[in-house]
């Protein structure tokens, strides 16, 4: 009889297993992790525990020379040079995981010099050029199989939710109206079209990959021409978080990556109006990767915060860094984990923060503690957790999507700190995949 169960579970399984392609997991790894302190340094043999899980391993991040407009390395120590060599060590993992497939990702807010030449190279087919040709040397050189553009456009100003603090803002529609902050907007998207026409021309003569990766509060409705671009594409990672950050808007804090609009936000801030937007521009869903982001973001409440915690409320800037990662608002996942236990309530520690969860499943988890007497260490925190990460996996599955990438890999919970496995969002989002 047990037997019989089993079959019978098995079969179901079995007929349950979508035909189309295997759904993606893109991981994503972020070199700067590997000069983080202690706890939180990461070293590519770290990556292993997380390959089985992963289809496409994306490494971050390459740059731009402002003079010449060639992709380079950003940190030649750590990516090239004999002594660390990481380009060659990532791309090496191939011969253990040979299904795995390694890209080198450009851009990603890593490359902080001189950022206008990420305007300027799209105006000039010059630039285009030089950026092409480096581009799949660079691949070729050590081996990567694919580019992936994290190109750094402008970003959309951030919106306060209410106007002034007591009342929400109503007239979503009036309130919302973009201010551009992009001048040359049309020339730009022209411009990011033929940049990818012309990538995709050169790196498919090697049968190199390409795809592209949309950053956080990057308005793809402006720069992203959809039909002109989405078939010289494997796929599309779209990073729909950080609508709200400490640094946009330290007086206030809220949800940052909503999957759907929670009661009077801005409808296009959340995962769902960033997916929309492709499919109603005819982008075979298949095509479509949705980001996780594997940290959270943190405000210090005062005596001014509403003490329900209920977002969004008013902060006080970004929270303290954490004691690893040590970024300012911002708490990577097994440090938001670490928190939210303090088993012996020993003296001098601050208590654990309160997890909130969220029944409706639309809008996230967040954990708070409220300021003390003095009006010392209230912090509100927004952020994924192994539950919602598997939800957002349940939505890709639901609508057909390619996928889903894990950003990143260096800030979920790599040694099992949290509860003995090692990386439990990846964990979580693959399960539900
Ligand atoms: C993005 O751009 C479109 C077209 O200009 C505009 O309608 C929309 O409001 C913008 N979105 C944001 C969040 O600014």
């Amino acid at each position: 009889m047990k037997i019989l169960v089993a079959f019978a579970g098995l079969c179901a399984l079995a007929a349950a297993t979508p035909t189309t392609t295997a759904s993606k997991v893109l991981c994503y790894y972020d070199s700067k992790s590997y000069v983080r302190e202690s706890q939180a340094r990461m070293l590519p043999v770290d990556l292993d525990p997380a390959l089985s899980f992963c289809t496409h391993l994306v490494y971050g991040y390459a740059g731009i020379q402002p003079d010449t407009y060639k992709m380079v390395p950003l940190n030649e120590n750590l990516d090239v040079d004999r002594t660390h060599a990481n380009y060659r060590t990532i791309t090496n993992l191939k011969t253990k995981y040979p299904g795995l497939k390694v890209f080198l990702s450009v851009g990603g807010d890593a490359d902080t010099e001189d950022v206008q030449k990420y305007n300027l190279l799209l105006e000039s087919p010059q630039a285009r050029t030089a950026f092409v040709n480096s581009a799949v040397l660079l691949a070729d050189q050590y081996g990567f199989e694919g580019i992936d553009l994290a190109w750094q456009f402008p970003r959309v100003k951030p919106k306060k939710i209410r106007s002034s603090w007591g009342s929400f803002w109503h007239g979503v529609k009036k309130t919302f109206g973009s201010t551009p902050v992009d001048d040359k907007e049309t020339e730009h998207r022209e411009g990011f079209t033929a940049l990818v026409r012309e990538l995709k021309q050169a790196l498919s003569v090697k049968n190199h990959m390409l795809s592209i990766t949309v950053l956080p509060n990057v308005n793809a409705t402006v720069y992203c021409d959809v039909p002109s671009i989405i078939n010289l594409v494997d796929f599309v990672n779209l990073q729909a978080f950080d609508y709200f950050t400490p640094e946009r808007n330290p007086k206030e804090a809220d949800y940052t990556s909503p999957l759907y609009t929670p009661q009077n936000r801005n409808p296009e801030q959340n995962v769902d109006a960033a997916v929309s937007y492709w499919l109603r521009s005819n982008a075979p869903s298949q095509k479509i990767v949705v980001a996780i982001p594997t940290f959270g973001r943190t405000w210090k409440l005062d005596s001014d915060s509403e003490i329900a915690g209920v977002p969004p409320l008013h902060t006080d800037g970004a929270g303290e860094a954490g004691p690893y990662t040590k970024i300012e608002g911002l708490l990577s996942y097994p440090e938001v984990c670490a928190k939210l236990i303090n088993p012996n309530h020993q003296k001098g520690m601050r208590p654990h923060l309160r997890k909130v969860t969220d029944p409706s499943k639309r809008f996230g988890t967040y954990a708070f503690r409220l300021p003390d007497d003095n009006g010392e260490g209230g912090l509100w925190v927004s952020y994924e957790d192994p539950d919602t990460a598997g939800q957002r996996a349940s939505y890709v599955k639901s609508k057909n999507l390619g996928g889903v990438s894990l950003v990143d890999l260096s800030l979920d919970d790599f040694r099992g700190t949290c509860t003995g496995d090692k990386y439990p969002l990846l964990r979580a989002a693959k399960y539900r995949l």
